[in-house]
């Protein structure tokens, strides 16, 4: 199916004239004024998640036209292709399945779904490998000689297992300490190496291509500190999380978890790169993991469009980059084990609908991926929030909170909800004062969403979440979500400096890059 391009279809002209009618000057306080049922018409319940949308600059007119721009782009048809595995990302002649890595081994809906003609023989090898790990993870678990996890991997190999090592603190079993070295400046490696011993390390190495070059120089010098520091077996000491079982043995790493070309980077945390995770929270936690993501992958395949949370919130995307120009999303988790969570997003959204050509390869008019960042509240309110209460951008700030603490001080985390609440609320009413300086001009939207504990099922379900509202809105955008060409040329130039930082040669350089090559090889 060729899906229309979102600008050329009759949605997207209503929607640029409801911009101008009412969208532009839409005012929330007044939304809310008018319509006493507005809470509950924009706020629903998805497996594990509760989202208030209501403090959004939009109303039911607008998300009608939304719906409607996803029909007439495709949306629905682009998902159950995904689904079904067909081949969508298209410029790689790949399957996206990595919602296959987290679907039970009889799941009832498979038959019926797909139109892979080896479907179950996959779901089957996924489960095979996947108890595999599980395996290993639980007997990294119970060896009590392995006290440091060391994971070395960088993009969605690192992203993904260190934000939810990190998220399920609470979950991670005593006595072992987790590393996540991801940055080619040595600092990094060498701040972990020198608290470590080999005989009690194990060293994961996760690429999913196994040739990127920060992944592959850290695990070289840690194998390297390895061996110097008597480490003789490497079969106990070194496992390899990736699709390149081959690169993997050459370099000498016997124990290998596997996975599929269908599993891109930003999406892989379901799978052997996921090992940190399993190990950190155990077999059965990591199951629950997967579950709560399973969940929500039902949740996305099945509900209708106008009760589906994740096709509602890439909508809202849509509407904020394209209509209201709005260029960036704050995310402000109201949890500190959350930590990374900002930056996990930054990758999923921006590696993959940071995209200025559609899937044919033609240049796009519209804008698309917004810039994500943000920090743990409350540390951002003591940061960045003046500019998002008072500065001259709108910016959508999108909060988490969790109702249950995983600790029992007292007084902390009613103070730390208070926050949460009292933030949403001021960016929407503001406050008026003639003086200027303490004005808040208010209506800045928010969406709020709220789990009942930080655990490996909500957080699979959050993050799932989090990965059907970007394919929505790539697909209404028309592009790949699922490449990343432009980190290409980066590493392509960072070979041939490297080459010239030796030689100190800067012919045919531009003047600038010459020129700082040369005040560093002098
Ligand atoms: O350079 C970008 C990227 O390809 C990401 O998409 C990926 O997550 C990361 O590098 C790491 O790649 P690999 O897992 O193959 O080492």
């Amino acid at each position: 199916m060729t899906p229309t391009r979102c600008d050329r279809t009759p949605a997207w002209g209503a929607l640029q004239a409801a911009y101008q009618t009412q969208g532009r000057a839409f005012d929330l306080r007044r939304a809310f004024d008018l319509d006493a049922g507005r809470f509950e018409a924009f706020s629903q319940g998805a497996p594990h998640v509760f989202a208030d949308l209501s403090k959004n600059l939009i109303d039911a007119g607008t998300e009608q036209l939304l719906l409607e721009l996803a029909r007439q782009t495709g949306v629905e048809q682009h998902r159950d292709a995904m689904f079904a595995g067909e081949k969508i990302n298209t410029t790689e002649q790949r399957a996206v399945m990595h919602w296959l890595l987290r679907t039970p081994p009889a799941d009832p809906a498979m038959p019926a779904q797909s139109v892979h003609r080896h479907m179950a023989e996959t779901l089957h090898e996924v489960h095979t490998t996947l108890d595999a790990m599980l395996a290993f993870a639980e007997a990294v678990r119970f060896d009590a000689a392995i006290t440091d996890i060391v994971n070395i991997g960088i993009g969605g190999s690192d992203l993904g297992p260190q934000m939810a090592v990190l998220a399920l603190d609470a979950f991670v079993l005593p006595g072992k300490r987790f590393h996540f070295v991801s940055n080619v400046d040595g600092h990094e490696l060498a701040a972990v190496l020198k608290r470590l011993k080999p005989q009690s390390t194990l060293f994961l190495v996760a690429s999913k291509t196994f040739t990127t070059i920060e992944t592959m120089t850290n695990a070289r010098s840690a194998k390297a500190w390895f061996e110097a520091q008597g480490g003789t077996d490497i079969a106990r000491h070194f496992a390899a999380l990736t699709t390149n079982v081959a690169a993997a043995n050459k370099f000498g790493i016997s124990t290998t978890f596997g996975f599929w070309d269908w599993v891109g980077g930003r999406y892989s945390v379901w799978s052997a790169i996921g090992l940190p995770l399993a190990i950190a929270i155990g077999a059965s936690g990591f199951r629950d993991f997967l579950a709560g993501a399973h969940a929500m992958d039902r949740h996305f395949a099945t509900v209708p469009l106008a009760q589906n949370l994740p096709v509602r919130l890439g909508l809202l995307d849509v509407w904020y980059r394209n209509f209201h120009g709005f260029t960036s999303r704050s995310i402000a988790p109201y949890h500190s084990a959350l930590k990374r969570y900002p930056a996990y997003l930054q990758q999923l959204e921006m590696e993959s609908n940071g995209k200025r050509v559609d899937a044919h390869g033609e240049a796009l008019p519209y804008g698309t991926a917004p810039v994500l960042w943000g920090e743990p509240g409350t540390n951002g309110q003591h940061a960045y929030f003046q500019m998002l209460h008072q500065g001259t951008d709108v910016v959508p700030v999108e909060f988490v909170a969790v109702k249950q603490p995983a600790h029992d001080l007292p007084g902390h985390h009613d103070l730390l909800l208070a926050n949460v609440l009292a933030q949403a609320q001021a960016l929407m009413v503001g406050q008026a004062d003639v003086g200027g300086h303490k004005n808040f001009p208010g209506n800045r939207p928010s969406t709020f969403l709220l789990l009942d504990e930080l655990s490996p099922a909500s957080l699979g379900a959050l993050i799932a979440l989090q990965e059907h509202r970007v394919f929505v809105s790539g697909s209404v955008w028309g592009l790949n979500s699922f490449d990343q060409w432009g980190v290409e040329l980066g590493k392509v130039l960072a070979k041939d400096v490297q080459a010239r930082l030796t030689s100190a040669d800067v012919t045919g350089l531009d003047a600038s890059t010459a020129g700082l090559l040369a005040r560093l090889c002098a």
